[in-house]
């Protein structure tokens, strides 16, 4: 996945400048390799390599070329290594367009070999440059930008979004067809981008696009056009008030610890936002379908798997947890009207998981319901209804506040929905609800001070830890998936989560002489987990344990560096904060290995490919 940002400016003869500082937002996006193209007096000056953007300017000097419109990109790498070559913007046959995109196209292999047939040079093995041939092609037979960017769409198979220019002309244009796109008109300049982020340098009235839309920029303005038909759409620029500094560290010395510390002002944002929001729509939707399902990737997937555990103990509710791409092959076929997905994406932009939804739009099969982060993105425009997370830009590759913030969700709407079904009493449910609004805001500031130095002390008793195992019972199932899912993320370890008492089924073979195995538990549990820990200690492993503290446990351990300890609360709450020392402790082992947390190698944090 990767991310394009395009200008066309009257008022800058720098244009290098500001596309590094717009292209630096979207960093989070891709860093195998960048590139800028910038234009001036009709001719195309194009840099790129490999390596992050910063790299890459201090190597190519990107922030000092000259021009007045331009585009750079950000690349994730998917077809064609990342190499100079196939870094991106390219150029079509000669050296007149240039363009670049975000997405995969899938007939690839058979539209580069066809278009080499025919003549063009194509330089690279990235998909990327095909969208730029393809434009090329058309309009060397109609001389026209908007028809050839129609029938270069009719060629592209998959899902992509993609910005081009001409080197003669003071216009791009951009594409928008499964990819995210938004475009912003400022001061005698536009812009267009696969993120608001990186708009906001530029300027704050923006338009969000939808799929089957193409652009043209000119300084003055933009035009929103339907590339089925041509037809020219009437967009209003809308004022974003979304706060720039978020994207700022902060003094922090990376995103990712900024952004575990702000998980106290997330817990009490989103429990205003929740007690003032649609709730009655969305508890309605749950019950009113005959079965639910929860789809999502990575972290947010494993925040699901949490809610399940949460809608099945406050609510007596099913819903099924399933993975994006799992979803069609296992469940697809059970879909009908009255079936609810419930969509859980943090950028609302994972391909895997807008499959699901375009699946259930395209058939009829029942409603959606997003549990988004990004406002604007496709989840929320194209869901039935949406809850937003409220957490503000999340920019560290590895989520964390925003899973966070998505069982706070769970724990949120089941219990609401527990009151409504009877499942719970009123009393409970207003425990449960008053814990979370007047408790948890605390209560997750003290798990942060409490275990900040106890996970910063194991770390470092861990660097030669190369394999280890993550293991939860009920509740905590998900949220030693999502340890695990951290430590492999930002440590490059093996690090597997999974239920507890199915590690003797198999895994267990691997334990031998202090074998580091995590356990995670909530108060309700210990008395199970404690059979799962034996079975590991008895054969000499390593025993770590995350939980409160209980007497029980205690001589589990070897040292008391191996018990990170969270506060004591309700047990309903503890799979909520035992996420954090995970968060912490796979933050400080990624620092002792020298990584850097926010940008994982091979890594994106949104991923608009299948
Ligand atoms: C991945 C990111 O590729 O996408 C993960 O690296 C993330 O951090 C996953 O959890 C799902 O993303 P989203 O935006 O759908 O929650």
């Amino acid at each position: 996945m990767c991310g394009i940002t395009g200008i066309v400016s009257l008022s800058r003869s720098d244009i290098g400048k500001i596309l590094v500082e717009c292209g630096r937002k979207l960093t989070y996006r891709g860093y195998d390799s960048v590139g800028v193209a910038a234009v001036r007096n009709g001719r195309v000056d194009l840099r790129k390599d490999v390596g992050t953007i910063d790299e890459v300017n201090d190597r190519l000097g990107l922030s000092e070329m000259l021009g007045d419109r331009g585009i750079t990109q950000l690349r994730w790498a998917t077809y064609g290594a990342p190499t100079r070559v196939n870094a991106q913007p390219h150029f079509g046959c000669e050296e007149v367009f240039y363009g670049a995109h975000n997405g995969n196209i899938h007939n690839f292999h058979e539209y580069r070999s066809e278009l080499i047939e025919t003549g063009h040079i194509v330089r690279s093995e990235n998909d990327g440059e095909l969208c730029v041939h393809a434009v090329d092609k058309y309009y060397e037979q109609t001389g026209d930008m908007l028809e050839s960017i129609q029938k270069s769409v009719d060629d592209l198979k998959g899902a992509y979004a993609y910005a081009i220019g001409r080197a003669d002309a003071q216009e791009i244009f951009a594409v928008k067809m499964g990819s995210s796109l938004v475009t912003g008109v400022g001061e005698s300049e536009t812009i267009v981008s696969s993120d608001l982020p990186s708009i906001l340098p530029v300027t704050r009235s923006v338009i969000y696009l939808q799929d089957g839309e193409m652009l043209h920029l000119t300084p003055d303005e933009v035009k929103v056009y339907r590339i089925e038909d041509g037809k020219k759409l009437d967009r209003v620029p809308e004022l974003s008030s979304v706060d720039l500094n978020a994207a700022e560290k902060g003094g922090y010395p990376h995103f990712m610890l900024k952004e575990i510390y702000e998980q106290p002002n997330v817990a009490k944002d989103l429990m205003g936002l929740l007690e003032g929001g649609r709730n009655e729509e969305w508890l309605s939707m749950i019950e009113d379908a005959s079965r639910v399902y929860l789809v999502a990737c990575g972290s947010s997937y494993n925040a699901g798997i949490v809610g399940s555990y949460y809608f099945n103990r406050l609510a007596g509710t099913p819903i099924i947890p399933s993975i994006g791409g799992q979803f069609e092959p296992m469940y697809g076929k059970s879909l009908d009207e009255d079936s609810l997905c419930i969509l859980v994406s943090q950028s609302g932009e994972t391909k895997d998981v807008l499959n699901v939804l375009n699946l259930v739009r395209r058939d009829n099969l029942g409603k959606t319901l997003g549990i988004l982060n990004v406002i604007g993105s496709t989840l929320m425009f194209n869901s039935d209804s949406y809850v937003p997370m409220g957490c503000g830009y999340e920019v560290s590759v590895p989520a964390t506040k925003t899973y966070f913030a998505q069982t706070i969700i769970f724990a949120y709407l089941s219990a609401m929905l527990g009151l409504r079904n009877g499942t719970l009493s009123a009393g409970e449910s207003r425990r449960i609800l008053e814990t979370l609004q007047n408790d948890l805001p605390k209560l997750t500031q003290q798990t942060i001070d409490r275990t900040g130095i106890l996970a910063k002390n194991l770390a470092s008793t861990m660097t030669d830890v190369k394999d280890l195992y993550c293991l939860g019972y009920g509740f905590t199932d998900g949220v030693a998936r999502e340890g695990a899912w951290k430590i492999k993320e930002i440590c490059y370890n093996h690090c597997e989560g999974m239920y507890s008492s199915e590690f003797k089924h198999g895994p267990l073979s691997i334990v031998t002489d202090n074998y580091p195995v995590i356990f995670v538990t909530t108060t309700e549990d210990s008395w199970m987990m404690i059979n799962h820990i034996n079975e590991v200690s008895c054969r000499g492993g390593r025993t770590i344990i995350v939980g409160e503290r209980e007497d029980k446990l205690g001589p589990y351990v070897e040292s008391e560096t191996d018990y990170l300890a969270v506060p004591k609360s309700d047990p309903l709450i503890n799979p909520i904060l035992d996420v954090i020392p995970l968060q912490l402790l796979s933050y400080f082992l990624s620092i002792d290995l020298c990584i850097d947390p926010d940008l994982p190698r091979n890594l994106s944090k949104t991923l608009t490919v299948d």
